[in-house]
């Protein structure tokens, strides 16, 4: 593999554009480079829907098993075939096309990991109408400002969604965030669970119902040929401040680099089973469950339940009985499996696996061992793949078969990206910021309406090289170690959280009067969320209290952001110019010690908050 690492990328990229997609135009040039702003495959004309259905059927695989669909309940299950696939996106397509939606109509989808989440995409895809997929872990309101800021018309959700056989109400909270969002003029509902949802009628039409009479001939709905550089999705992720950002994914560039890094980092052979146990909601589903492994053509777990429903061997029962030979998760759902123990693996034959992967968050040696072990029989290479939410592909990977892996290194960068870590005046160093030097063909292409942000965000602190946020080390071998983020970005179970964005819902409750908020280590989640709370008055916490702001946070933002530990605190600890200092805090949450204290304004409000701190809850 190593000659892979040797070539010219500029060859390199050219060669994979006509190799892993299909032309309605051929590209005339490579890229184009304006820093900071990139362009790739110009002159292209393509659809990323094409790419990942009807060619394949085509080329005469349409028998093939695109997804092994899995319901959460037992048993419910669904072999989807390239050539079905086809037949559903074509009926999403029509039905959307009757509800108006066209080129250039940006569609918001909320859905659970049901067939049709993947399915309305693609049918976006093929229409030219860019989507937005929010996680159906987000509230309301996080919804409808998803949907403010793109300007979405049409909405896609379901009843409700299957958790842990309970069921979560994503259509009434779709009907919330659309009483908040009124841009909306058309909701179409997916029925799931048969559950009670109310339809406000002009506006929702049940998916089964607007779909029943449609057409299913994909030569009478043909895939529009966009530009290369046409926009494909907006994906919402955290920053520093409390808005989550819309980073820009285009169609070409995006879709060569996803199929591309897929196919080497994961070691697609023909047999390939492959299943990432991601949330499609995530950059992770878009990139490795749905565009990548599409545009490949394998074949595909899906998986709608958790990990420990009925039981802690479900997944491994999924493994067993489909022959899974890639595995693709999280860190924190490594770490859970370890907890649980072994014995819920070693009830399966799990001889099909061959390779395993890693993405999220960094894994710490004890996990990628573990899960080395037990999951792959002690042989199984483990990928460690680090990218971001704006590189939309994977940047730093080991490739299988390239040598020996270190448990907790990321390995070098792909072809053609260049990475380094700088020191704060931007002197290369071992360990320091980590930054991308060249463009890549998935680079974002901005942040949805504010240009400024972009730049500022990314490409300000360090002029010409892009800042991702994380700190890493270079080691003498040039294997790249990820240390974390260096900003205010949180990273709770691989889920990017912005300690901003939940001072601002702490703030918004009524009985707060400040907040701070930071991350704590966790041996689970990586990351825990710890809030440091005044309330106004000089009211004193309660159990009640807590409550009451936990599930205000979790209706600002969802319940992935809800903090762990909620320490109530007369006041916060302040430099003399009155910034709150946040390092101080982070020392406390991690039980670290407290470094430099002078700049305190108060320096006995430290040994207080630490007292409460360690009584918290
Ligand atoms: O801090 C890094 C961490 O996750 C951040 C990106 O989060 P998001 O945009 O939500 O995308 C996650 C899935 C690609 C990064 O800035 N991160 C991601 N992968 C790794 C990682 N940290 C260490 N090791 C990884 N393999």
């Amino acid at each position: 593999m190593s000659a892979l690492w040797d070539q010219d990328p500029d060859e390199f990229w050219t060669r994979e554009g006509r190799a892993r997609v299909d032309w309605f135009t051929p590209f005339h040039t490579l890229r184009e480079w304006d820093p900071p702003y990139a362009k790739w495959y110009l002159g292209g004309r393509l659809n990323a829907c094409y790419n990942c259905v009807d060619r394949h059927v085509e080329a005469g695989h349409g028998e093939r098993v695109a997804y092994h669909w899995e319901g959460e309940p037992v048993g419910d299950r669904l072999a989807l075939t390239y050539a079905e696939l086809q037949r559903r996106v074509v009926r999403f397509t029509n039905t959307l096309k009757k509800l108006g939606v066209g080129r250039g109509t940006n569609v918001a989808i909320y859905l659970g990991m049901v067939p049709e989440l993947p399915i309305a995409m693609l049918a976006c895809a093929r229409l030219g109408a860019p989507h937005t997929v929010v996680f159906g872990g987000f509230s309301a309101d996080a919804l409808a400002s998803r949907i403010d800021d793109m300007g979405c018309q049409v909405l896609v959700t379901q009843d409700e969604a299957w958790r842990r056989g309970r069921t979560v109400p994503l259509k009434a909270v779709a009907d919330k965030a659309m009483a908040a969002a009124p841009g909306v003029r058309r909701c179409v509902v997916v029925r799931r669970t048969d559950g009670p949802v109310s339809m406000t009628p002009g506006r929702d039409v049940w998916y089964h119902e607007a779909s029943a009479h449609v057409d299913e001939d994909p030569a009478n709905c043909p895939c529009e040929p966009l530009d290369a550089e046409a926009l494909l999705f907006l994906m919402y992720t955290s920053g520093t401040t409390a808005k989550p950002k819309g980073i820009v994914h285009t169609t070409a560039g995006y879709l060569v680099g996803v199929a591309t890094t897929h196919r080497y980092v994961f070691d697609l052979q023909p047999d390939t089973v492959y299943w990432c146990a991601a949330d499609i909601g995530w950059i992770t589903g878009h990139s490795y469950i749905v565009y990548g492994p599409l545009c490949n053509g394998v074949t595909s777990v899906l998986y709608e339940g958790t990990p420990d429903f009925p039981d802690r061997d479900r997944w491994w029962d999924i493994v067993e009985r489909h022959g899974v030979t890639v595995l693709y998760t999280a860190p924190t759902a490594i770490r859970t499996h370890m907890k649980w123990g072994p014995e819920f693996a070693a009830r399966h034959d799990l001889s099909s696996i061959r390779l395993l992967g890693s993405v999220g968050e960094p894994i710490n040696p004890e996990a990628w061992s573990w899960y080395r072990t037990h999951i792959g029989a002690g042989r199984a290479p483990v990928v460690d793949t680090w990218w971001q939410t704006e590189t939309g592909m994977i940047m730093i990977s080991p490739l299988p078969g390239s040598g020996t892996l270190k448990p907790g290194s990321v390995g070098r960068p792909f072809v053609g990206v260049e990475a380094a870590t700088l020191d704060s005046q931007g002197r290369p160093v071992a360990n320091g910021q980590l930054v991308l030097d060249r463009p890549w063909p998935a680079m974002l292409r901005g942040i949805h309406g504010d240009p400024q942000r972009y730049v500022d965000t990314y490409w300000s602190k360090y002029p010409g090289h892009y800042l991702t946020g994380d700190g890493a080390r270079i080691d003498e071998d040039g294997d790249f170690w990820l240390l974390g983020r260096l900003d205010d970005v949180m990273n709770v179970s691989g889920h990017r959280i912005s300690t901003i964005e939940v001072e601002s819902a702490l703030v918004d409750d009524r009985s707060v009067a400040e907040a701070a908020v930071c991350a704590r280590p966790d041996p689970r989640t990586g990351q825990a969320i710890v809030a440091y709370v005044t309330l106004k008055g000089g009211r004193e916490g309660s159990p009640d209290a807590v409550d009451e702001l936990r599930q205000h946070v979790a209706d600002k933002i969802g319940k992935l952001a809800v903090p762990a530990n909620i320490v109530f605190t007369p006041e916060l600890p302040k430099t003399r110019s009155g910034k709150i200092m946040r390092r101080l805090l982070r020392d406390i949450a991690s039980e670290g010690s407290l470094g430099d204290t002078t700049t305190l304004a108060d320096p006995s409000v430290v040994e207080e908050i630490r007292a409460r701190a360690a009584a918290s809850v």
